[in-house]
């Protein structure tokens, strides 16, 4: 079935929605996106990933073509119209069509692009929360202002294909022999009961689920530490995780072959993942 999706004040039908072949989101992956998840219907965390694409907005001195409430309308109509109960919503703003290619900025006047489409996804029972997800290390490539998300994502889908053909999951980025993040999410380690993960900084996307998620690990007392963990202290921890809008709190149970505790989802992304779910429902909108 055709898809209603959203591109530049309108809803169209998939195949009659249109981008310029001289946008700059296709030429010079000059452009931001987000990744909101459904559940029920209703949107997760929208407040929190409205913030950040105002942010990253702001750092690469685009235009804002939206204001806050109208995209959150635009997401339950898209919601509405496509009766999507679970599964993510994509938005992209580009800098806009400039109507030829040309490195520089184009002038004020040219309006930025903005497209949403939904995606269907069985978010709440994948099979990795029961197994959870291998992963192994690779070298993080990415340009260095990763705090700011961009649709820049050649690498990370290297990585992807990196560990797909090692027949694991998904591949943990380190750099200076640091882990960074996962390919598409936070990274986490636990070790005697304590969540170790990297602290936010230009070198890791600020995770709009890994901001709810220590918070809601703080209220109920467990111990956090943020700061860089490498992949050998990964492979001694007693268990890990990743977190994403996609994701939420998935178990990580092997890197880079080396098996995680018994091998099983542990307890601490268990609770997390329960908590998370439980809090950001009755927040969503
Ligand atoms: N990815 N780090 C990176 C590199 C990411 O691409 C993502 C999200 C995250 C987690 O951020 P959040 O909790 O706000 O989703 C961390 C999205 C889901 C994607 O690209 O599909």
């Amino acid at each position: 079935m055709s898809r209603t999706v959203y591109v530049n004040g309108e809803y169209l039908p998939e195949e009659d929605a249109k981008v310029s072949v001289f946008d700059r989101g296709f030429l010079f992956a000059d452009a931001v996106y987000e990744v909101t998840s459904i559940l029920d219907g209703k949107i997760l965390a929208f407040d929190g990933h409205a913030a950040r694409l105002k942010r990253s907005l702001d750092e690469l001195q685009m235009k804002n073509p939206i204001s806050t409430e109208d995209l959150l309308e635009v997401h339950r109509e898209l919601v509405k119209r496509n009766d999507l109960a679970e599964g993510m919503i994509y938005l992209q703003i580009s800098r806009g069509n400039p109507g030829d290619r040309d490195f520089a900025f184009p002038s004020e006047d040219v309006t930025p692009t903005i497209v949403l489409f939904t995606q269907t996804a069985n978010l709440l029972n994948s099979p990795k929360i029961a197994t959870g997800m291998k992963v192994i290390s690779v070298d993080d490539q990415r340009w260095a202002r990763r705090d700011i998300k961009t649709t820049q994502l050649l690498f990370p889908s290297m990585a992807k294909m990196m560990a797909k053909a090692a027949g694991v999951d998904d591949a943990w980025l380190v750099e200076d022999g640091h882990v960074t993040e996962g390919s598409s999410n936070n990274a986490y380690i636990v070790k005697d009961g304590k969540i170790i993960t990297r602290h936010l900084g230009s070198e890791i996307l600020h995770g709009i689920t890994r901001a709810a998620v220590l918070a809601y690990a703080e209220a109920a007392q467990m111990q956090i530490e943020e700061r860089p963990f490498t992949i050998e202290e990964a492979k001694t921890a007693d268990e890990a995780f990743i977190t994403s809008a996609s994701t939420f709190v998935m178990p990580v149970v092997e890197v880079d072959g080396v098996m995680l505790g018994d091998g099983k989802p542990g307890k601490s992304a268990a609770r997390l993942r329960e908590i998370y779910l439980e809090e950001s429902m009755k927040q969503a909108l």
